[in-house]
């Protein structure tokens, strides 16, 4: 059991995102930036982590229980009704710390970036130098629109302002606030009671803690970050963007570590939640999303739109979108295949230009190769599909199932009225239209006979 806990603020309505999802919600590589935050302070390893939530609190800890195990990692939700400032949503953890004698760590939920290591720097500093109160700063080359830590004589002066309240000079001041606390329990609570909101927001800054503990004559320090970039808050959009970006190229850095190959990563996006084997070479404009697990040795791109997709070992996808999907190994998707939830596309199978395939299995070596549309089926092993072929599976109430069986033969643009079924190593004739099913090994044609006639000479018309 350590003797600390930590405070993490996501109530905030986060006006500046112009958004009606909550700011902690608003996604970076796959995750909500609430979640990066999350990992970060839950690496210090605390006791208990009091989540502050507010606006629209429930869909905050809904979001969150996809991706943790939330009473496993000891966090509790805190509820802030009304919106009244940082130090406000801290002084509602007070009543579940009552008795408490150790340190709190207090972090915004809207610093993604911030990462582990300098959590625990933060949290050492604070133990080893026995403060009351030890702060995140960073130096920043522009250092808009972030608080001003204003320090003299090493801590004999210290406090924050805000760039809203800070006269022209203080504004000069590229030294900002992190908003990572690590306090003393009882002087936090303390300084909290001693908050007023006499600024330009009219709110309860939790930032007033510094120069209220200092009068009081406690110890407050100052750590820095080595990288200044952990420190990017998130209050608008462009913020989201650049965030975003940072970490998209470190997801690209640990796969290219790893030994994937990304020919041209300014053009590639790659979720934190997704896995890549070796020897995969992914070329320019693709992007991988979601819980996507790739083998070894594909080749993705140019162009290729992965999401939730489970994908073997070599596997092909030139310029292609695959959702929800499961490519077996050495199957060739693409170019300009639309692949949709619920498709199995077997080892070595070939689905080529102009296809799209819905909710549906298709066996080892099969090969639907242009212009078709296979929807709720079931294809054997090495059936081929002519060009055009179309499962016609909706009509107009329900979804109707095709099963064609394996070696079956279809000649191009044919069409099959679901449900049917058609046996092994069938032939169908091109340009049929296959109603009723069709028996193992037999050959169906269903098309209008053609008809030969004699032309009837025109006579010219005069005008
Ligand atoms: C805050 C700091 C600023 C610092 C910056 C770092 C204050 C007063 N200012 O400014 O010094 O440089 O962060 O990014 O703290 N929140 C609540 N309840 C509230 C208000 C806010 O839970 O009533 C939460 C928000 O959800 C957010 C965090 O507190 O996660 C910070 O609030 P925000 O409005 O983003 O503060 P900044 O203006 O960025
Ligand atoms: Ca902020």
């Amino acid at each position: 059991m350590t003797n600390l806990v930590s405070i993490i603020l996501a109530a905030g309505e986060g006006t500046r995102m112009k958004s009606t999802l909550p700011k902690v919600l608003h996604q970076i590589c796959g995750q909500p930036m609430l979640l990066y935050v999350l990992k970060a302070v839950l690496s210090a390893g605390c006791r208990k982590n009091y989540l502050v939530v507010g606006h629209k609190g429930k869909s905050v800890i809904e979001a969150l229980r996809n991706f943790l195990p939330l009473k496993k990692k000891g966090i509790e939700f805190v509820k802030q009704n009304k919106l009244l400032g940082s130090g406000h949503a801290v002084l509602q953890v007070k009543k579940n710390l009552k008795g408490y004698r150790g340190n709190v760590l207090v972090v915004y939920g809207d610093l993604p970036l911030l990462t582990a290591g300098t959590v625990n720097r933060l949290v050492q500093a604070h133990y080893k130098q026995d403060n009351s109160l030890t702060i995140l700063g960073a130096t920043l080359e522009d250092p808009s629109g972030y608080g001003r830590i204003i320090e003299k004589g090493n801590g004999k002066e210290i406090r924050i302002v805000e760039e809203r309240d800070a006269t022209p000079d203080e504004r000069r001041i590229n030294t900002v606030n992190a908003g990572v606390y690590c306090f003393r329990a009882e002087d936090l609570f303390k300084a909290i009671d001693k908050i007023r909101p006499d600024n330009r927001k009219k709110e309860y800054y939790l930032t007033d803690t510094v120069k209220i503990l200092r009068d009081m004559g406690k110890k407050v320090r100052m750590v820095t970050t080595k990288d200044s970039s952990e420190v990017e808050g998130v209050n608008n959009r462009k913020q989201l963007v650049s965030v975003q970006k940072y970490v998209n190229m470190k997801n690209l850095e640990r796969l290219l570590l790893a030994g994937v190959t990304i020919v041209d990563p300014s053009s590639t996006f790659v979720d934190s939640t997704v896995k890549i084997g070796r020897d995969t070479v992914i070329y320019p404009g693709s992007t991988i999303l979601g819980k996507t697990k790739i083998g070894e040795n594909c080749k993705l791109g140019p162009h290729a739109f992965i999401e939730n997709c489970q994908i073997e070992k070599g596997v092909e996808v030139r310029a292609s979108f695959i959702y929800g999907a499961k490519i077996a190994e050495r199957a060739k998707v693409g170019p300009f295949s639309h692949i949709r939830p619920g498709t199995f596309v077997g080892e070595g199978v070939r689905v080529g230009n102009f296809c799209e395939v819905k909710k549906s299995r298709i066996g080892k070596g099969t090969k639907v190769s242009h212009l078709s549309y296979i929807g709720d089926a079931f294809l054997g092993k090495g059936v081929n599909i002519g060009a055009g072929t179309i499962t016609c599976n909706f009509d107009g109430v329900r979804k109707n199932i095709t099963r064609i069986g394996d070696n079956t033969f279809v000649g191009s643009d044919a069409k099959f009225i679901a449900p049917v079924k058609i046996g092994k190593g069938a032939v169908i004739g091109a340009g049929s239209t296959i109603t009723e099913d069709v028996p193992p090994g037999k050959l169906a044609i269903a098309r209008a006979r053609q008809v030969i006639k004699d032309r009837k000479k025109k006579k010219k018309i005069k005008r």
